[in-house]
C-alpha cells in the first residue's frame, strides 16, 4: 500500500542491486586500496567474496557485510523486506548465521514518516524470522530513498563456504530462479502487472537461511549469492576464485515466469548490459543458447539465490530439502577443469 500517493520507484534512477557501481568501475577502485595485512582477516575485500570473516581464535570468525539500496518495489512494507533479506544473505553465503543487524536509512523528508516507518517495519520483520536482532541503526536526509543493513553474524571456521573452495567434479545447484531485474524492470515500465512482478518480489523477500539451513549435513565446497553481478558475474568469480571453470547448461537454469518474454521486449536493466560487458568476455555461450535467455543469465538479480557447488552425490539430496520448502532449486551443471573460460554455457 502507498500511502502518499507517490510511488517509491518513481523517486530512483536505478533499482535493487541493479544500482550497484559497474564491476569494472568498482574493481579499479577498489585496486587503488591499500591492503591490509592481518592474519585474523581470513576474508577480506580482494578475494570478491561476500562478507569479510575475521578469526575470534575460537574456532569460530566474525562475518560483516553491509547492503543497502533504492527501492524496485513501490510498497515501503514491502522493500524494507526485500532489502533486509538481500542484505543479510552474504553472512549465509559464507556458511554462517547472521547475530545482528544495524539499519541503514535514507529517507528525503518531503516523504511521509510512515513511509520509513513501513520500510523500517518490513525490515524488522526479515531479521525476526532470521532470528536477527536490530541493535540500532543510521538514518540520513536524501533525495532518493534507500534502506539496507549492516550485519554481523558467526561462522563455524570449519563450515566457512568461500567462492573459492569449488572442486573439479562437484555439480552446481541454484536455490531461486533468475530474472528479478527484468521482471521489476518491466513492472516499473508498466508493462507488467502486479501479479506479473509477485513471482520476482516473492523470490526477493525470501531468505537464504532456508537454502543455507538446507546445508546442514552436506558436504558444500563453496557458496555465494547471486545478486548485481547476475548468475554470469557471480559464476564467473566462483570460477575463478577456485581455479576451475563452470559449466552450465542453460535449459536447466530456473527462470521466473514472464522473465524470457519481457526480456524479449527489450524490457532489461541497464546493470545487465554492464555485467555483459564486463563479465562476457570470460564467458564462452553456445550459439543455440537464445538471445532471451542469455540476458536472463547477465540480469542483475537482488536477493537473488545461492550458487552452490557440492560433491555430485549430495546434488540431488539438497534440491529435493528446497523443493520440499516451495523453492524453486535445481541443478544447473558441475565444476569442470580450468579451460580457456571461467564459464561455459550450453543449452
Ligand atoms: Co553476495
Ligand atoms: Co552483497
Amino acid at each position: 500500500m502507498d500511502m502518499t500517493g507517490v510511488k517509491l520507484t518513481e523517486l530512483v534512477e536505478a533499482a535493487g542491486c541493479a544500482a550497484k557501481l559497474a564491476p569494472g568501475y568498482l574493481s579499479q577502485v577498489l585496486s587503488d586500496l591499500p591492503r591490509v595485512d592481518d592474519p585474523n582477516l581470513l576474508v577480506g575485500f580482494d578475494a570478491s567474496d561476500d562478507a569479510y570473516v575475521y578469526d575470534l581464535g575460537d574456532g569460530r570468525g566474525l562475518v560483516g557485510t553491509t547492503d543497502f539500496f533504492p527501492p524496485m518495489v513501490d510498497d515501503p512494507y514491502l522493500f524494507g523486506q526485500v532489502a533486509a533479506a538481500n542484505a543479510l544473505s552474504d553472512v549465509w553465503a559464507m556458511g554462517g548465521r547472521p547475530a545482528l543487524a544495524l539499519n541503514l536509512l535514507c529517507f528525503p523528508n518531503c516523504l511521509g514518516l510512515e513511509v520509513a516507518g513501513q520500510i523500517l517495519a518490513g525490515g524488522a520483520d526479515k531479521c525476526r524470522e532470521a532470528g536477527v536482532i536490530v541493535a540500532g541503526g543510521h538514518s540520513i536526509n536524501d533525495h532518493e530513498p534507500k534502506f539496507g543493513l549492516a550485519v554481523t553474524g558467526f561462522v563455524e571456521l570449519d563450515r566457512m563456504l568461500a567462492n573459492g573452495g569449488a572442486r573439479e567434479g562437484d555439480v552446481l545447484v541454484l536455490t531461486k530462479a533468475l530474472g528479478t531485474g527484468i521482471l521489476t524492470t518491466a513492472h516499473k515500465a508498466e508493462l507488467l502487472d502486479e501479479a506479473g512482478v509477485k513471482v520476482a518480489t516473492d523470490s526477493m523477500i525470501t531468505l537464504n537461511k532456508y537454502g543455507a539451513e538446507a546445508l546442514d549435513g552436506l558436504d558444500a565446497h563453496a557458496a555465494t549469492d547471486v545478486t548485481g553481478f547476475s548468475l554470469m558475474g557471480h559464476a564467473c568469480e566462483m570460477a575463478e576464485a577456485s581455479g576451475v571453470t563452470l559449466e552450465i547448461r542453460a535449459g536447466d537454469v530456473p527462470v521466473m515466469a514472464r522473465a524470457r518474454e519481457m526480456a524479449q521486449m527489450g524490457l532489461i536493466p541497464a546493470g545487465a548490459y554492464r555485467n555483459r560487458d564486463f563479465f562476457g568476455p570470460r564467458v564462452e555461450m553456445s550459439d543455440d543458447v537464445p538471445l532471451d535467455l542469455s540476458d536472463v543469465l547477465f540480469d542483475p538479480q537482488t536477493s537473488g539465490g545461492l550458487l552452490v557447488a557440492l560433491p555430485e552425490d549430495e546434488a540431488a539430496g539438497y534440491v529435493e530439502r528446497l523443493r520440499g520448502l516451495g523453492q524453486p532449486a535445481a541443478t544447473v551443471g558441475h565444476v569442470a577443469a580450468r579451460s580457456e573460460c571461467s564459464v561455459r554455457v550450453t543449452m
